[in-house]
C-alpha cells in the first residue's frame, strides 16, 4: 500500500500519546495531541515535554506547529481527524484490577461527538487492557448509550504499545511488532497503513481478544524471568561460597536460552537483560499489568498460581535485601543512589528504591538521595537531596546503588566509594566484576552474606 497522509487524534499526552504522536507526526501524518490536563498540553507547545524521554524534546521541536499540535479541546480533533488512538492510563485499583474510569469517560465523550459526525472514524485502543474490555467496555458502552454500531458508524481496533520507558522513542520508531487487532480485515489492513514505514514482517493481524493479552503475555513474561531471578539469588545468598554472576553468565551460554545468534554470550541485552538478579520491577506497568491479569484469571476461575508467585517474589524482594543489610552494618547514615523505577527514566511510579526509602525511614536512619534525574518525591524532606552521587558518597557510612544509572558505573563513583571504604549494597549487580577491588563490604542480591 502506498504512503497517504493522514488526519490523527491522540488521546492521552502521557509516556505511550506523547510519543506516539511525534512518531505518527514524524511519519508524515497531521497529529492532534489531546489531553485534559491543562498544564500539560501548555507544557508540550512550549516544547517541552511532561517527562523525560531521550530524544523526545527534539521530535517535539521538530514536529509542533508544522504537523503536530497538541490542545484539551477534543471535540475539534475528532472533528479533524479519521483515526483516534485512545492512550489514557488504565491503573491499579486495591483489588488489582485495572481502573477503567477514564477509557469510559473518553468512550462517552466520543460517543456523543460520533453521533453528531457524518462519516465513521476509526478509534484505535492503544491502553492496556484486560480481555474483553475493548469488546465490553468500548464496543458496546457506545452501542448501548449512544445508539452506534461497531463496524458501520464507527470502526475499532486494538493496538498494543510495547514501548519501555527510558527508551520509548528509539522503541516506537524501531518496534519488534505492531500487532492490530480489529474484526474486519480492513479496518486491520488501515491501522496498519499508518504504521507504513515499518516493515511489513513485524506487522500481525489479529482478532481484538488476541491483541489485548498479547501485551500481557510479553509484560508477564518478562516479569516472571525477574521474580525467577531473584529467587535463584535468594537461593544462592544461603550458599557459601557461590559465585552469583557466574550462575547466570554461564545460564546466556545455553543456546537453548539464546533468541539469536546475534545476541550469543552477550549480557544485558535481549531476554538476558531480564535474566539478572535485582531488587525486583517496578515501574507503571509490570506491577500492575501483573495485578490485573491475576484478578482477571481468578475471576475467570483460572488457577494463575506462576503470576502469583511472580508477584509474591517481587514483593518481597527489596525489603530482605536492605533490611539484611542495616542489620550487619548498622548505618548511621545511609547514601542511596537512583530513585527511578529504572535508568534513563524520572518515572518513580513502583520504584524499589521507594521501597528501600520507607524500610529506611522506619529506621529511623539519616537518609541522604541522589538521582540524575528525579529531583524530588512526595513525603520525603528535600534536605535529603544532594546534588551529586559524590556528594552522597563523602557523607554516608553505607551506600546502596538502587538504580542501574550508567553514571554510578564510572571511575570516580569506584574511587569515592573505595575511599570511604564503605560496605555497599549493590541493588543491580552492576559492581560485580569489581567487586575484590572493593576496599569495603560488597553485598547484593545472590552474594552469601
Ligand atoms: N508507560 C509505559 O511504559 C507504557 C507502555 C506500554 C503501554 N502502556 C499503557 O498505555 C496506557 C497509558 O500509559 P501512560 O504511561 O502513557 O499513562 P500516563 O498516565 O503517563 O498518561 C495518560 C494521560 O491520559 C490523560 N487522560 C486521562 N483521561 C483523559 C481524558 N478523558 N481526556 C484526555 N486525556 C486524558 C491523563 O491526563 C494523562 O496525561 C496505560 O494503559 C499503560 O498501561 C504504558
Amino acid at each position: 500500500m502506498g504512503y497517504s497522509r493522514m488526519n490523527i487524534c491522540v488521546i492521552g499526552a502521557g509516556f505511550v500519546g506523547l510519543v506516539s504522536s511525534v512518531f505518527f507526526a514524524e511519519m508524515g501524518h497531521n497529529v492532534i495531541c489531546i489531553d485534559k490536563d491543562e498544564t500539560k498540553i501548555n507544557k508540550i507547545n512550549h516544547r517541552n515535554p511532561p517527562f523525560f524521554e531521550k530524544d523526545l524534546e527534539k521530535k517535539l521541536r521538530s514536529t509542533l506547529k508544522k504537523n503536530f499540535e497538541a490542545s484539551t479541546n477534543l471535540e475539534y480533533a475528532v472533528k479533524n481527524s479519521k483515526y483516534i488512538f485512545i492512550c489514557v492510563g488504565t491503573p491499579s485499583q486495591d483489588d488489582g484490577s485495572i481502573d477503567l474510569s477514564y477509557l469510559e469517560n473518553v468512550s462517552d465523550a466520543l460517543g456523543a461527538i460520533l453521533q453528531r459526525l457524518e462519516k465513521p472514524r476509526t478509534i484505535i485502543i492503544k491502553s492496556t487492557v484486560v480481555p474483553g474490555t475493548t469488546r465490553k467496555v468500548f464496543i458496546n458502552r457506545i452501542e448501548n448509550k449512544y445508539n452506534l454500531k461497531n463496524g458501520k458508524d464507527y470502526f475499532v481496533s486494538m493496538n498494543p504499545e510495547f514501548l519501555r520507558e527510558g527508551s520509548a522513542v528509539s522503541d516506537m520508531y524501531n518496534p519488534d511488532r505492531i500487532i492490530v487487532g480489529a474484526d474486519e480485515d480492513t479496518t486491520q489492513e488501515n491501522v496498519l497503513a499508518l504504521y507504513s514505514k515499518i516493515s511489513e514482517i513485524k506487522k500481525i493481524r489479529t482478532s481484538i481478544e488476541t491483541a489485548e493479552i498479547s501485551k500481557y503475555c510479553s509484560n508477564l513474561f518478562y516479569a516472571t524471568l525477574i521474580s525467577f531471578s531473584n529467587e535463584i539469588a535468594s537461593i544462592c545468598q544461603n550458599i557459601e561460597n557461590t559465585e552469583i554472576e557466574k550462575v547466570f553468565r554461564s545460564l546466556y551460554l545455553d543456546r537453548r536460552l539464546l533468541i539469536n545468534e546475534k545476541e550469543k554470550s552477550a549480557e544485558n541485552i535481549g531476554a538476558t537483560s531480564y535474566i539478572w538478579p535485582g531488587i525486583g520491577f517496578g515501574g507503571s506497568c509490570f506491577p500492575k499489568d501483573l495485578k490485573a491479569l491475576i484478578n482477571f484469571s481468578e475471576n475467570n476461575d483460572v488457577k494463575v498460581p506462576i503470576l502469583k508467585s511472580v508477584e509474591l517474589t517481587n514483593n518481597l524482594q527489596s525489603e530482605l535485601l536492605i533490611s539484611k543489610f542495616i542489620e550487619k552494618f548498622k548505618p548511621k547514615v545511609l547514601g542511596i543512589l537512583g530513585l527511578s523505577f529504572k535508568p534513563d527514566t524520572d518515572d518513580i511510579r513502583e520504584s524499589k528504591s521507594i521501597e528501600i526509602i520507607n524500610v529506611v525511614k522506619r529506621q529511623n536512619l539519616k537518609l541522604l538521595v541522589f538521582d540524575p534525574l528525579v529531583k524530588n518525591i512526595p513525603n520525603l524532606n528535600e534536605n535529603y537531596f544532594q546534588n551529586s552521587a559524590l556528594d552522597v558518597i563523602q557523607q554516608c557510612d553505607a551506600l546502596v546503588i538502587a538504580t542501574n544509572w550508567s553514571e554510578f558505573k564510572k571511575v570516580e563513583i569506584f574511587e569515592a566509594i573505595n575511599k570511604k571504604k564503605c560496605p555497599l549494597l549493590d541493588c543491580r549487580l552492576s559492581m560485580i566484576d569489581y567487586k575484590n577491588d572493593l576496599l569495603g563490604e560488597y553485598f547484593g542480591p545472590g552474594i552469601p552474606f
